[in-house]
């Protein structure tokens, strides 16, 4: 099913029907070359689903959201510290959680140190999304870094699409 247009977080059917769209959040965190927020921000022009930087968190009530999603560039093999350190300041029992990243090369699933602590502590983890983001770190500047032009178009494409059917 695609999102077609929206209001009031009702999806519109092509037969006139409506459903129920869930109410979503993304936290963010996005400090190398805000790769993160390049998509966090194509996914709030597309969908119905409010944006918060990890900064302006305590703006957030969160009771109206039935689904957070946690977003960040990695920085040395996870999600940025300030993420799982505000997760574990409030209570995320029954909330549904998914993890979006971008990285500079994944060898690995990054997300797993966060998802466990959302699984332990009674949340009902969705899933995770990620595509790689132009990454100049350290010794990597020196050879003009890695990941060029990314996140690009398609990148974009496919995190919207799974987001898409997060909340749907
Ligand atoms: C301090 C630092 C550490 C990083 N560590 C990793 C890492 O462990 N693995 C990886 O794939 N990329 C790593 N990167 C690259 C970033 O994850 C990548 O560029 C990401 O897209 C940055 O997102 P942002 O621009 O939203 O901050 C690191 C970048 C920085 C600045």
């Amino acid at each position: 099913m695609t999102l077609t247009s929206w209001y009031n977080n009702k999806q519109h059917l092509h037969d006139g029907g409506l459903i129920d769209i869930k109410k979503a959040v993304i936290i963010y965190e996005s400090i190398h070359h805000k790769n993160t927020e390049k998509v966090i921000n194509y996914i709030s022009e597309q969908l119905p689903i409010k944006i918060l930087k990890l900064q302006d968190i305590k703006t957030l009530e969160l009771k109206e959201f039935d689904l957070i999603i946690l977003a960040s560039g990695i920085y040395y093999n996870r999600l940025h510290a300030g993420i799982l350190k505000w997760l574990k300041s409030i209570n995320i029992k029954d909330k549904e959680i998914g993890i979006l990243y971008t990285c500079g090369f994944r060898y690995k699933d990054y997300s797993k140190k966060i998802r466990k602590y959302v699984i332990d502590n009674g949340a009902k983890y969705i899933g995770n999304c990620w595509c790689r983001g132009y990454d100049t770190y350290g010794f990597l500047s020196k050879i003009g870094g890695i990941a060029k032009n990314h996140p690009n178009n398609q990148n974009l494409n496919k995190i919207k699409k799974q987001v898409e059917n997060w909340i749907l």
